[in-house]
């Protein structure tokens, strides 16, 4: 279980493709805020000021710095192993095929997962906009799951099989379309940023932390830790760029330019955001009626805000960044913005589906799950089977629950990932002392750890739910691994597979 994946023989599949290097450095930048921004700055300040008050400015800065860290070490994996499947291959390569399956069984919570939360925050953009643009009201129990008060998120689902059909007919966004939606977000963000700083009060600063940094070692989810646990949500996907290398001109300066330059863009824009919110509306927790403390994301919070009455706290909303533009008097402005969220989520959706499909299409293709989920399409070239299970298992997450939990899911996995990703790096610059590496990271020894204690900083701040559901989750892929792809694995068994599809290609939809 410990045999790893011939680092040749992972770049003899990679070399078959041989793509076009047509990707510069700006293209790339975009390609990671296209990636980025989403579901997290739109939907999740409002969890997050529920967690952390105003301190959540602090939050994103923690989050971000996080997600820099492990950048740098995702770029030099990226630049020397750039094909399908990011973190898994990568772990595959150096760290054994059980540990590979461990970080793809994550990957599975990342993207999965991922795509539900940014399904059910596009679904509360679009059942605010019907409802105060259009008078359009979708009943209570078909806009949101059990927690948030209804039965089935009916518009969650019917994005997420949109997209889901989309990914089927084997839709390729392009880098031009990136663009134009990159546009919508940058100008959306402004847009709330030019309305909200210049009537900021400095008394909505105070408290600024009015649950302090929080108790990791508790149960977490809760003060400025807790905050940056959940708000890492809104940095993921900018590993877009990094398995975008082998489709960049001179990788070993664009892919950094491309994973600092949108991190440090996207860093920016949600400080400014955050800050507009608080200095103009307000960001302080909601407590319940004695001031004990509520959970974000719990059905007791919705109760709570359901008996505040027409003048709704952030922390309420289900479209925080339209809900303040509305309340501080730009209510046009704030449909816009929601119409923007609208138009744009779903490309976000489309990625971590897209991620997700390549991750099992490869971990079938290496012989570790039934060779059924790596069939392709006749007529589309799309892995159709994986696809559709895909769909159905984001719909049915996206369905039921409310999307600050799903995104905490969400990070479990991915910040595992990271870690895993971040170990890696290390260890290769042993064991592959003389391998051609495009990019390499700078100071390794001290970011590769900086961004491993990260990871589990924040792994420990996640609320206790998601801090336990990771290892019952790879409990039972390790129970699946050692009855099915232990046995099945193409390297156990000596088979070298270099079989591929057109859209496995590492710049994934680019
Ligand atoms: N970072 C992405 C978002 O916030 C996943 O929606």
């Amino acid at each position: 279980m410990w045999r790893v994946k011939p680092l040749d023989q992972i770049l003899a599949t990679a070399e078959k493709k041989s793509l076009h290097r047509s990707l510069g450095a700006i293209q790339l930048t975009l390609l990671g805020i296209g990636a980025v921004i989403g579901t997290g700055i739109f939907v999740l300040t409002a969890e997050a000021a529920q967690k952390a008050g105003p301190g959540m400015m602090v939050s994103f800065i923690i989050a971000g710095a996080v997600c820099a860290v492990a950048a740098l070490c995702y770029s030099e994996l990226a630049s020397m192993v750039p094909v399908a499947g990011s973190a898994y291959t990568y772990s595959y390569a150096v760290l054994g095929e059980i540990v590979a399956w461990l970080v793809g069984w994550a990957l599975i919570m990342e993207y999965a997962l991922g795509a539900s939360a940014v399904a059910v925050g596009w679904s509360g953009y679009i059942t605010g906009l019907l409802h105060s643009f259009a008078g359009i009201t979708i009943p209570a129990a078909l806009a949101a799951g059990p927690d948030g008060g209804g039965i089935f998120n009916l518009p969650a689902v019917i994005i997420t099989a949109l997209v889901t059909a989309l990914l089927v007919v084997g839709t390729k966004e392009s880098a031009t379309a990136n663009a134009v939606l990159v546009a919508i977000k940058v100008i959306a963000l402004t847009a709330f940023v030019a309305c909200t700083l210049p009537i900021m009060h400095l008394h909505n600063f105070h408290p600024f932390a009015p649950k302090g940094w929080g108790n990791p070692l508790g149960s977490g989810g809760t003060g400025v830790l807790g905050a940056a646990a959940s708000i890492f949500f809104a940095y993921v996907g900018f590993d877009a760029v990094s398995t975008a290398a082998e489709e960049t001109k001179n990788p070993q300066r664009n892919v950094p330019i491309g994973l600092i330059g949108s991190l440090v863009i996207c860093t920016i824009f949600y400080l400014l955001v955050a800050g507009g919110a608080v200095g103009a509306y307000g960001a302080q927790p909601v407590y319940g009626p004695h001031g004990e403390t509520i959970a974000a994301g719990s059905r007791a919070l919705t109760e709570r805000c359901a008996q505040l009455g027409a003048h709704l706290p952030l922390v309420c909303s289900r479209e925080a960044l339209a809900h303040v533009l509305r309340q501080v008097g730009h209510p046009l402005i704030g449909n816009i913005l929601g119409l923007a969220a609208g138009f744009a989520l779903p490309s976000v959706i489309l990625l971590m589906m897209f991620g997700q499909t390549r991750i099992f299409f490869v971990m079938a293709r290496d012989g570790l799950l039934p060779k059924v989920l790596s069939s392709v399409h006749p007529r589309f070239k799309t892995p159709h089977v994986v696809t559709m299970i895909t769909g159905v298992g984001v719909a049915i997450a996206a369905g039921l629950l409310p999307v600050g939990k799903l995104a905490d899911y969400s990070n479990s996995g991915t910040l595992f990932a990271f870690g895993v990703v971040s170990l890696a790096v290390m260890i290769l610059r042993f064991t592959a002392k003389d391998r051609h590496r495009p990019f390499k990271a700078p100071l390794l020894f001290v970011v590769a750890p900086m961004s491993i204690v990260g990871c589990v900083v924040l792994f420990i701040s996640l609320p206790i739910e998601a801090k336990l559901l990771f290892p019952i989750w790879s409990a039972i892929g390790l129970a699946l691994y050692f009855s099915y792809g232990f046995w099945r694995s193409n390297v156990r068994r000596g088979v070298i597979d270099v079989e591929d599809l057109d859209g496995s290609a590492p710049g994934g939809p680019f």
